[in-house]
Parts: C-alpha cells; sequence; structure tokens
C-alpha cells in the first residue's frame, strides 16, 4: 500500500497505472500513469479527488489506515473525468455522511454520472474558503482545464495546491513522488510535454487565464493529478506550462511528418530533411504518420519551431494517416509554428489540395513555394521548388522566436 506525507497533514494515497495501453483509449502510456489522490487529516478530513475505478483494489484501506476509524467529512471534486471521480460512488457507500465539495457544473456532472443528489452536496463559488481546523480550503475554478467544471482547491496555510490535470503528465511514479526524486528531464520532461500536447494544448488560452488566476498566490508545493508531486522546485512546472500555453518553441528543431503508400511521397520528405540539414538545421525529426502514434508527433509539433506535413494523394483526397493527424492538429490548435506542406500524387494533386484546405481552416500559412510532383518526385521535377522552400522555411524559422 502507497501512503506518503507530503505534509504533516497531508497524504498521498493516489495509484500507478500501469496496465492501461492507451489512457482515454487514445494516447498510448508506454510508460504508465498515476492517478493521485490526496487526504486531508485535520479537525475536518478531506479528500481531494478519487482514483479511477478498479484501478486500486487498496483504495479504501489506505484511508482507513490514515483515518483510524474517524471518517471523511469532505470529499473535493475538481475534476469530473472518470479516472478522478471513479471511486466516488464506492468511498458515498463507505462514507454515506460525507458532503461533496464542486460547483454548479460539478453538480450537473455528478448527478448525471453518479445520481448525487443535492442533500450530499456543497456548492462553492470561484475563490470561496471552507476552513477544515488549522487550515482553509480555498477553491478557484480553471474551466475547461479540461472539463467545463475543473477547479483547483488551494491549502491556505500550507500553500499546497491540489491542481488537478493542470501540471500533470504521462508517466507512473516508479520510485518516489515528488519531483526532486527523480532526474526529472529524462524521466517525466517527455512525457509530461506529451501529456500537454494530447490532453491540454487545445485548451491553453484557458491554462494562460487559469496561470494568470494563480500569479499572486504563494505555492510551496503543487500537487497534481496526474505524475510527480512539486515540493522542490514548484516554479519550474508553472514555467514549463506557461511556455507551453503561449506555444513558445523549446528549440529550432523541424518536424516532418509523411504519409506515403509505396514511397513517393517518403523520399520527397527525405529530400527536404536533407536539404533542411544542409541549411543548417541540427534538430530534424521524419515520422511516416501510419506507424508512428500520432500522440508522439504532436508532441514533438509542441517542442519544435517548424512542422511540415506531406501526403501522397488517396482517393480525391490526402491519406486517411495524414487526414487523422491533421484532425488532431486541428483539436491541439498550435501557434506560432513555420508551416510547410509537400505531397506526390497521379494526376491531381488531391493530396496537396487536402493539406492547403485544412492549412486554410486552421489559419496556418504554409511556406511557398509548395513542393509538390506527379510520380516519382526526382531531383528534376523538385529541385528548383524544394530549394526555395527550404530557403524561405529557413528564413522564417530565424523571424520566429
Ligand atoms: C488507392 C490509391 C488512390 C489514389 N488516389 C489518387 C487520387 O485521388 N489522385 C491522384 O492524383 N493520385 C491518386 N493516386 C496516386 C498516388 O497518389 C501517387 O502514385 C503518389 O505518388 C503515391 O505516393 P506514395 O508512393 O508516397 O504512396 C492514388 C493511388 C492509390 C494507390
Ligand atoms: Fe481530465
Ligand atoms: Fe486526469
Amino acid at each position: 500500500m502507497r501512503i506518503t506525507k507530503i505534509t504533516d497533514k497531508i497524504y498521498y494515497i493516489g495509484v500507478n497505472d500501469r496496465r492501461t495501453a492507451l489512457f482515454e483509449n487514445n494516447w498510448p502510456i508506454p510508460y504508465g500513469v498515476s492517478l493521485n489522490s490526496y487526504l486531508i487529516k485535520d479537525e475536518k478530513n478531506v479528500l481531494i479527488d478519487t482514483v479511477e475505478f478498479g484501478s486500486d483494489n487498496d483504495y479504501l484501506n489506505k484511508i482507513e489506515t490514515i483515518l483510524d476509524g474517524a471518517p471523511i467529512h469532505y470529499l473535493v471534486v475538481n475534476h469530473m473525468e472518470p479516472d478522478h471521480s471513479g471511486m466516488i460512488k464506492t468511498v458515498l457507500n463507505k462514507y454515506p455522511n460525507l458532503k461533496i465539495i464542486g460547483n454548479e457544473q460539478t453538480f450537473k456532472l455528478l448527478n448525471a454520472y453518479y445520481n448525487v443528489i443535492r442533500e450530499n452536496f456543497i456548492s462553492v463559488k470561484d475563490g470561496e474558503e471552507i476552513s477544515i481546523g488549522a487550515t482553509n480550503l480555498k477553491f478557484v475554478y480553471i474551466p475547461w482545464v479540461h472539463w467545463p467544471e475543473t477547479m483547483v482547491t488551494y491549502d491556505t496555510n500550507n500553500q499546497v495546491l491540489f491542481s488537478c490535470d493542470a501540471f500533470g503528465g504521462y508517466g507512473s511514479l516508479d520510485g518516489g513522488i515528488f519531483d526532486n526524486d527523480y532526474n526529472f528531464e529524462e524521466m517525466f520532461l517527455p512525457e509530461m510535454r506529451r501529456y500537454y500536447s494530447n490532453i491540454v494544448s487545445k485548451w491553453s488560452n484557458m491554462v494562460v487565464k487559469a496561470l494568470g488566476k494563480l500569479a499572486d498566490v504563494p505555492i510551496k508545493i503543487i500537487a497534481p493529478s496526474h505524475g510527480v508531486i512539486w515540493k522542490d522546485n514548484p516554479k519550474k512546472v508553472l514555467e514549463l506550462y506557461s511556455n507551453w500555453s503561449e506555444f513558445k518553441p523549446e528549440n529550432d528543431g523541424v518536424v516532418i511528418v509523411y504519409a506515403s503508400m509505396y514511397g513517393n511521397t517518403a523520399r520527397l520528405a527525405d529530400k527536404i530533411g536533407q536539404k533542411l540539414s544542409c541549411a543548417g538545421i541540427k534538430n530534424i525529426r521524419t515520422y511516416d504518420v501510419s506507424k508512428t502514434h500520432v500522440s508522439y508527433i504532436l508532441s514533438d509539433i509542441l517542442k519544435y519551431k517548424g512542422f511540415i506535413l506531406g501526403t501522397c494523394a488517396y482517393n480525391t483526397f490526402m491519406h486517411p494517416m495524414m487526414e487523422h493527424l491533421c484532425n488532431e492538429i486541428k483539436i491541439m490548435s498550435p501557434k506560432n509554428r513555420v508551416f510547410g506542406i509537400f505531397g506526390t500524387s497521379g494526376w491531381n494533386g488531391a493530396g496537396v489540395k487536402s493539406l492547403l484546405k485544412f492549412a486554410e481552416e486552421n489559419k496556418l500559412t504554409p511556406i511557398t513555394p509548395i513542393v509538390e510532383a506527379i510520380g516519382d518526385p526526382t531531383d528534376e521535377k523538385i529541385e528548383e521548388s524544394a530549394n526555395s522552400f527550404v530557403k524561405a522555411f529557413y528564413q522564417e524559422l530565424n523571424n520566429i522566436k
């Protein structure tokens, strides 16, 4: 049973999920994910979020061990997604007198998913505080990070922020639970960036608003619902989230992604990569979209300054795997990136046309000229346009900070 103290009164009672292959049945989690839940033992005992149903047979035992027969008085529901709300019914069955704390949006969802009635619920306003003994809990709405009801809970005395999905990441907690228990850059940064690009990025403007709301709050510890607890250096994760939400690229790299059935478009991708390398770009990552899961591609689009999409034409459209990526990019809504398009076709250039339509609909301006070939993209066919494209692309990379 994993019970670790975070402060005198706050206990970690989360669980590692290493069994699930795809988070939300969509995103690969080869390194697992932690579902973090917290218990505060004070005059009033408070549970901060639960874990996914069925993820932890020991969950109730942990609570019992800590409380030693005392009741839970409040269950704070920061977020209703089932990875955190899944054990609400089970907890309610065991502690029928507890009151659930949330906002009006939370109540609607609680009622719809778990049939929770008004009598069991305390509705808090944005910024409202409740005393639980030695400390107050303050509730701050951060809607759409990442559902409409989402809020964070702030322990005013210990200056601990229970931040929910914000400041979270993929990756199970395989040793300690704190940031300084790990070599963060190696063990968690890539998984955190991928989590942001997959789960949070769409709501980046809401993240900016949420960060603004928290700007003046003194924070000693950030305790998110996934990933490490920030005790040593919470400023670090605030900075990461601030940069990602503003789409500040981490370096001058370029991601090239192609869809290719028989190799023509793949060869064109390689030619463009080689020319970018000759121009001096050091970090070039090229993916076959039919093989690498979009989750990883989105993460690199968040990381690097440029991304270039290429497709073969396919039944008067782009290749379906590229269409899938484009759909995810649309959701992710990247900004402040240098963008390019290329493609090959047999007769009507349908793939590039589809990519151009996608770009226009999503306010992405492709660097011109577009590199395009009918059939085999031989040097004779593409040399001139590819050289001009790479020159313009390189220049634009230098213009973006
Ligand atoms: C199933 C299928 C559908 C295709 N549809 C189109 C099309 O709608 N328009 C077109 O110009 N070419 C079409 N083509 C031709 C390919 O787009 C062209 O050969 C392209 O260079 C293939 O690139 P790849 O080798 O990267 O797969 C199609 C080819 C296949 C096999
Ligand atoms: Fe969530
Ligand atoms: Fe979550």
